[in-house]
């Protein structure tokens, strides 16, 4: 047991990779508190932590909203006592119309796009950071994105908000390494989640474009699942990590190195650049 009787909360945790990192968790004995927006999605999640034995919270809170952030660390505060972990899932481009280059979207999009995926992980660490200096030690973990560092599409808001998530996460670990509390990033490459839906609803038009992108950008060959960024996020929530800080980590099959075709197919590759 990685996590025993620690307290964790997970944003974003009704589903995808948040909900694999709760469970993940609760399987290495930590009690979570799982907040989204969905508060169903919630309520589900926390059900199956409970089901493997351990305590759990469900919390609709909207990370960009700081009354319901602080609502929601107060009432973990009150019914489990601290906070060990925070990891900061929630994020994405719900809602969005349009691809995200240059031209495709309003001003209006690019603050909502900017706070969910970077107010917002402010926001939460902002309201767990005192209780963590009072224990002096904590784990903070930000889910960012291939895009905020090597993109292979242009999606202006949602990269340039994961990079500044990136930013933040390496000031707080320099600020916070005094306080023994460490805070690391995961880079994650392609992973089957809801996320994509809003993008391409599921199906074979879906299926193919996951196997074109797993043969062209990903060296492992396959796309990634929520368990993959799970173990992961319990590297550094846990004591394994005790002497990591300020690290960016890419869970991405390979990315950002070569694409497996390019790799692979030496001579082709070579052709193509005039050398062969
Ligand atoms: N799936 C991928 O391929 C991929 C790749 C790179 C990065 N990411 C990032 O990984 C994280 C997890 O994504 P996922 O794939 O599990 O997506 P997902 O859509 O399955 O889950 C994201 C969760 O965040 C919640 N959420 C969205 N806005 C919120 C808000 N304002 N407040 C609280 N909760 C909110 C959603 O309701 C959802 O449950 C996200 O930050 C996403 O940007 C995903």
């Amino acid at each position: 047991m990685l996590l025993e009787n620690k307290v964790a909360i997970v944003t974003g945790g009704a589903k995808g990779m948040g909900r694999g990192i709760a469970l993940k968790f609760a399987e290495e004995g930590a009690d979570v508190v799982v907040c989204d927006i969905d508060l169903d999605g919630c309520l589900s999640v926390a059900g199956e932590v409970e089901a493997l034995g351990r305590k759990a919270l469900a919390f609709r809170t909207d990370i960009t909203n700081k009354a319901q952030v602080d609502e929601m660390v107060a009432g973990t505060l009150d019914d489990l006592g601290t906070v060990d972990v925070l990891i900061n899932c929630a994020g994405g481009v719900p809602g969005t119309h349009g691809s995200g280059a240059t031209g495709t979207f309003t001003e209006e999009e690019w603050d909502r796009i900017v706070a969910i995926n970077m107010k917002g992980p402010w926001l939460v660490s902002e309201a767990v950071i005192p209780t963590m200096k009072k224990n002096k030690r904590g784990r903070i973990v930000f889910i960012s994105s291939m895009g905020a560092v090597s993109p292979v599409v242009s999606v202006l808001h949602y990269h340039a908000a994961k990079a500044g998530a990136i930013g933040l996460s390496l000031n707080l670990a320099f600020e916070l390494a005094p306080y023994n509390i460490c805070v690391n990033n995961i880079v994650p490459g392609p992973i089957e989640t809801t996320f994509w839906d809003s993008l391409m609803p599921p199906g074979p038009e879906r299926d193919a474009f996951f196997a074109a992108v797993s043969k062209r950008e990903v060296p492992l060959g396959r796309v990634g699942s929520p368990k993959d960024i799970a173990g992961a996020a319990l590297f550094f929530a846990s004591e394994l990590s005790d002497y990591v800080t300020g690290q960016t980590l890419c869970v991405a099959g390979g990315q950002p190195l070569l694409a497996q075709e390019a790799t692979f197919n030496i001579e082709a590759y070579l052709k193509e650049r005039g050398l062969l």
